[in-house]
């Protein structure tokens, strides 16, 4: 089933995800919704407060970003197999800092320069509850990285400058409104009735 994204502006999109237990109710169900409605929207990644949950989840499939040419080979490598689920996963990083421009599902046709670590680790269990230890560099960290924000109540606007944050301001603001137009379903806090 296809949930309706939430967009910006959206109060779960700033709260902390809570931690769940395997015996979470309908989880296949539910981690099923969320590649439908990743896939629906071509994202590359979904985490569940976008759709109005807000647990330590996220789903991630950056395949489609293996068929870049300025790519090393180990993020290749890393990328063409990469889809998974992380369920309440705790992330370290390390590295310099790089800036890629990010976009998110929750803030249809705003693309910015964001400056994150290259490197992390990440703990995490999967769908099956089967915990995992991992690293990733590059592309394939930076979209964990992104997603995990998610789970922390964190949007990748939130780390713009003051001036970035005040020249996008009215953009953000239609959003919330949903005064865009945007090819997938969306739910905006601020949406008048009339709609
Ligand atoms: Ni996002």
């Amino acid at each position: 089933m296809i949930l309706p994204i939430e967009a910006y502006g959206t109060p779960v999109l700033k709260k902390e995800g809570k931690n769940i237990t395997q015996d979470y109710p309908e989880l296949d169900q539910f981690i099923a919704n969320m590649w439908e409605t990743m896939y629906e929207a071509n994202g590359v990644g979904l985490a569940a407060p976008q759709v109005g949950v807000g647990i330590r989840l996220f789903v991630v499939d950056a395949s489609p970003f293996a068929e870049g040419e300025e790519l090393r080979d180990e993020e290749r490598e890393q990328l063409i197999e990469f889809k998974k689920v992380f369920i309440n996963p705790k992330l370290e990083e390390s590295g310099e800092e790089w800036a890629f421009n990010e976009g998110c599902l929750s803030i249809p046709e705003v693309r910015e320069d964001i400056y994150r670590q290259e490197e992390i680790h990440i703990t995490y269990f999967d769908e099956n509850f089967k915990e995992h230890k991992e690293f990733f560099t590059g592309l394939p960290a930076r979209v964990i990285q992104h997603e995990y924000d998610h789970i922390e109540g964190i949007l990748f606007t939130d780390k713009l400058s003051p001036l970035k944050k005040k020249l996008i301001k009215g953009k953000l603001n239609n959003i919330a409104k949903g005064n865009i137009q945007v090819d997938y379903k969306m739910r905006f806090p601020l949406a008048s009735k009339k709609r």
